[in-house]
């Protein structure tokens, strides 16, 4: 694999996952994983995840390991699920961002899981978006995003998930850090304990903006504002607003929204629209639980600043 070696020898490389595409590094090769800060434009204060083929793995990276994490590796593993442990000191410190702690997923798609049996090491994948910007499902939306660096990508089709993982710190009470494709209800069944704790929109990672996952057109939510021909509307399944005439319906099953949201917001980004807004889903939907994750990217793309 062409890959392997250009990572082995300090390269940056588009990798598929289940969830949105990422732009993965040897993990413990410290100017390779400086370059995915710099193709991104990341706050050294956002820490990276490591991703692994198998869970032995996880012995060379955390030093501690919790009584539960078995069972969380048993029902969740591989898929979209990362887990936040103590970390090893000989994880470099940018992985880090300097904090204790290190994140750690085991992703289910068969290309990425190759790559990761054969170069045999930990690889630190942020999505493969600039930051701020709206992550990547297709090998086309990351090419989108860095049109002058030319470094490969592992082309494997959409996405299947469309959402980035559950992040999930095991370190204390286990607290979900940020809502994605593996809902709370199922992460509950086996930590009845489970704490939700998302860092506030105005107190994300200090020094990034609060606006993420956002399009570069005007988003905001729509709440009756009059609409004219010249904006774009996304809805789940709900009824058309008076004079929308561009209208996005992703549907209102959650499973099938979540995997065409990231593709539909660039797709509405790229329209030529004055302004675009989106038709929260119902809060009294009956799969609320399933919309908490879309509702959360939906709340943060239309923030302003
Ligand atoms: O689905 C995914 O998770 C994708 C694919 C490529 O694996 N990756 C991804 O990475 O979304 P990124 O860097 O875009 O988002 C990782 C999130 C960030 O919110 C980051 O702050 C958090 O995980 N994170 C990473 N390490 C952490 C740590 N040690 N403690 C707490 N949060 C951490
Ligand atoms: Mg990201």
């Amino acid at each position: 694999m062409a890959a392997v070696d250009y990572l082995r020898s300090g390269g940056v490389v588009g990798v598929p996952t289940e969830t949105v595409y990422g732009l993965a590094a040897s993990a413990f090769n410290v100017e390779a994983v400086s370059e995915i800060y710099r193709l991104k434009g990341r706050p050294a204060n956002n820490p990276l995840i490591l991703h692994i083929h198998h869970q032995d793995q996880i012995e060379q990276i955390a030093s501690t390991i919790p009584s539960c994490l078995p069972r969380i590796v048993e029902a969740f593993w591989p898929g979209p699920l990362t887990v936040v442990l103590k970390s090893k000191t000989s994880v470099p410190e940018i992985v880090r961002a300097g904090g204790d702690t290190v994140a750690i997923r085991l992703p289910s798609h068969p290309v990425f899981q190759q790559l990761l049996a054969t170069i045999n090491e930990p690889l630190a994948a942020p999505s493969a978006n600039r930051s701020n910007h709206i992550s990547p499902t297709t090998a086309s939306h990351v090419e989108d995003d860095f049109p002058k660096e030319p470094f490969p990508i592992l082309d494997a089709g959409p996405t299947a998930t469309g959402l980035e993982s559950t992040v999930l710190s095991l370190v204390g009470v286990p607290t979900v850090l940020r809502l994605g494709a593996t809902s709370v209800e199922s992460l509950k069944q086996i930590l009845p304990e489970l704490t939700i704790k998302i860092p506030s929109h105005q107190t994300d990672s200090p020094g990034t903006s609060k606006r993420h996952y956002a399009p570069r057109t005007p988003f905001h939510i729509w709440s009756n504002q009059n609409l004219t021909t010249e904006d774009g509307v996304l809805l789940f399944g709900t009824p058309v607003p008076e004079g929308a005439d561009h209208v996005w319906d992703l549907s209102d099953d959650p499973v099938q929204a979540g995997k065409r949201l990231y593709a539909a917001l660039r797709e509405m980004d790229q329209s030529h629209l004055r302004n675009l807004y989106v038709v929260l889903p119902h809060q009294d939907h009956p799969n609320q639980t399933d919309w908490l994750a879309i509702t959360d990217r939906l709340r943060r793309a239309t923030q302003s600043g």
